[in-house]
């Protein structure tokens, strides 16, 4: 199999440490370690690699191999060689026992760090895989021990954080800046992992890379943009997490958010991280703040066999977090003013999936009302998850002698037309962060216009206490959320 991006030689041949901070948790066990194994069995790592993980727990080398181990999976190579591989990367992963705020703790870090190169000048990522409230006293920790390398002789470092990132404009702005003391905005790589899933990334390309797409892609032809995002389970122990910060902060703000920039944003000077993220600020920017007239929030009530939102273990008997959402925005330029946004996110719904619907207008002048009173309009619809694809409802004649219609469907289906493995997002994204390429990670400034665009209504809804409207555990959301949508000539 080709490779879609590699290192050049020369960056194959430069030593990297990546340090796991947070290792012994569950992103770093499931997400972080397997994708540098999958990218380690392609030989997409640096020759000279080597994998520290820093956490509290006790944890021994073998024991924190043998949680590694359960997680990996060969993907990219025959049985017998996977399990070469796995020896080899296994052998390379070592484990920092360590308090996040305590300075001998770091001395271990640099120390065991040393072991790649005495002097310390191997390329570093710093991967904060942590709850958020410690990023801060992480990375003035690291830049304390002198870990952070911040200007050449030295090699680079670079640090990655998962969202949340920050609750709010004001907080986001804070951790910004705090961290921006440590690290460079180009060191930093904010990951949104929905930019790497593989049909995310081909948005560009459906757009900018095809003829067909980009005349009729504007408020002439096209009637709405609906992109929802669901999930059957519920709270799945997570009650510490959620019920601080909502499926708006969880979901909508950054996922949602920015697929709509992709969909909505102009064409970039270049394939290029800087000129991609200028275009994705500039559409945020062109959406002003959610009108509460426009949110519908939620909370799930018992269903079938589960219990509701507020029988979860741990949540507070009287919470009024949300735990769905619908939205409508509008992005007001040009090309999109008056075709209506809705983004909408739920947990413990009838499905799990991700998708973007892109609707038309209505053909004016039907020659066929005889045939057809109404014809349909027609839709693309993007398929993130599950059964990646592509798909686009056409009117179509049924074969016969009758001139009779019916709405067809053109479909790109990733599972029959592909035959390579779809990487993982984060496969894709931490060799992006090796590799230094930004375009799919969230800069500052994007950061900044999304928080815009959310926080009034965030702290509307915190200061008056907006009771979420209840729904069965398993449906499809609260009536109020489809009568939104209705009031857009929407069905979600
Ligand atoms: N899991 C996911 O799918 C996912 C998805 C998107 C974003 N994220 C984000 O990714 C980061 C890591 O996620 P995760 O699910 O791996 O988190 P996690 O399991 O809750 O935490 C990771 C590690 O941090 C340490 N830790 C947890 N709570 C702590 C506390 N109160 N005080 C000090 N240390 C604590 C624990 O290690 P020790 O006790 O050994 O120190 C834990 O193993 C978080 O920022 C999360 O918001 C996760």
């Amino acid at each position: 199999m080709p490779p879609t991006e590699s290192l050049s030689p020369l960056e194959r041949k430069q030593p990297l440490s990546i340090v796991v901070i947070g290792a012994s948790g569950d992103l770093s066990m499931r997400k972080i370690l397997p994708a540098l194994f999958a990218l380690y069995c392609q030989h997409r790592l640096p020759e000279q690699f080597h994998i520290v993980g820093f956490a509290r727990s006790d944890i021994s080398n073998e024991h924190f191999r043998d949680m590694i181990a359960k997680g990996l999976t060969c993907r990219y190579s025959s049985a017998d060689e996977c399990e070469k591989q796995k020896a080899e990367f296994l052998r390379r992963c070592t484990y920092v026992q360590g308090e996040y705020d305590d300075a001998e703790s770091y001395r271990k870090l640099h120390q065991e760090l040393s072991h790649m190169d005495p002097a310390g000048k191997e390329n570093r990522i710093f991967y904060l895989s942590i709850p958020p409230f410690l990023f801060l006293d992480v990375a003035r920790a690291l830049a304390k021990a002198d870990l952070v390398h911040r200007e050449q002789p030295s090699g680079w470092s670079r640090v990655v954080v998962e969202k949340p990132f920050g609750s709010d404009r004001a907080s986001s702005d804070e951790l910004t800046n705090e961290m921006g003391k440590v690290f460079d905005e180009v060191q930093t790589f904010r990951i949104d992992h929905y930019l790497g899933k593989e049909v995310i990334q081909n948005l560009m390309v459906l757009r900018f890379a095809n003829l067909i797409f980009d005349p009729v892609w504007n408020r002439r032809y096209i009637h709405s943009v609906s992109i929802s995002w669901t999930e059957q389970i519920g709270l799945e122990g997570r009650a510490g997490y959620f019920d601080k910060y909502g499926i708006i902060r969880d979901v909508m703000q950054n996922h949602l958010l920015q697929i709509l920039a992709l969909v909505a944003m102009e064409q970039p000077v270049a394939y290029e991280a800087g000129y991609i993220r200028d275009e994705k600020v500039k559409a945020l920017r062109c959406v002003p703040t959610l009108e509460m007239k426009n949110l519908v929030v939620g909370q799930y009530t018992a269903g079938p066999g589960q219990v509701g939102y507020l029988e979860e273990p741990g949540v507070p008997r009287h919470s009024i977090t949300p735990t769905f959402s619908a939205a409508v925005l509008h992005v007001q330029n040009r090309r999109w003013d008056g075709v209506p946004f809705l983004i909408r996110a739920g947990k413990a719904m009838n499905t799990s999936m991700t998708e973007i619907v892109i609707r038309f207008q209505n053909v004016p002048g039907n020659i066929f009302a005889k045939n057809m009173g109404h014809l349909s309009t027609n839709q693309l619809r993007i398929r993130v998850q599950p059964d990646a694809g592509i798909s686009l409802r056409i009117a179509n004649k049924e074969p016969g002698l009758r001139m009779s219609l019916n709405d067809s469907v053109l479909d790109l289906s990733y599972a029959s037309a592909f035959q390579e493995v779809i990487p993982d997002a984060y496969e894709s994204l931490i060799l992006d962060v090796v590799r230094g390429d930004g375009s799919l990670f969230i800069r500052g400034d994007e950061l900044e216009a999304a928080w815009d665009i959310f926080t009034p209504t965030l702290h509307e809804l915190d200061d008056t206490h907006v009771k979420p409207r209840g729904y069965a555990f398993g449906g499809t959301g609260p009536e109020a959320a489809h009568q939104l949508a209705a009031r857009y000539g929407v069905t979600w």
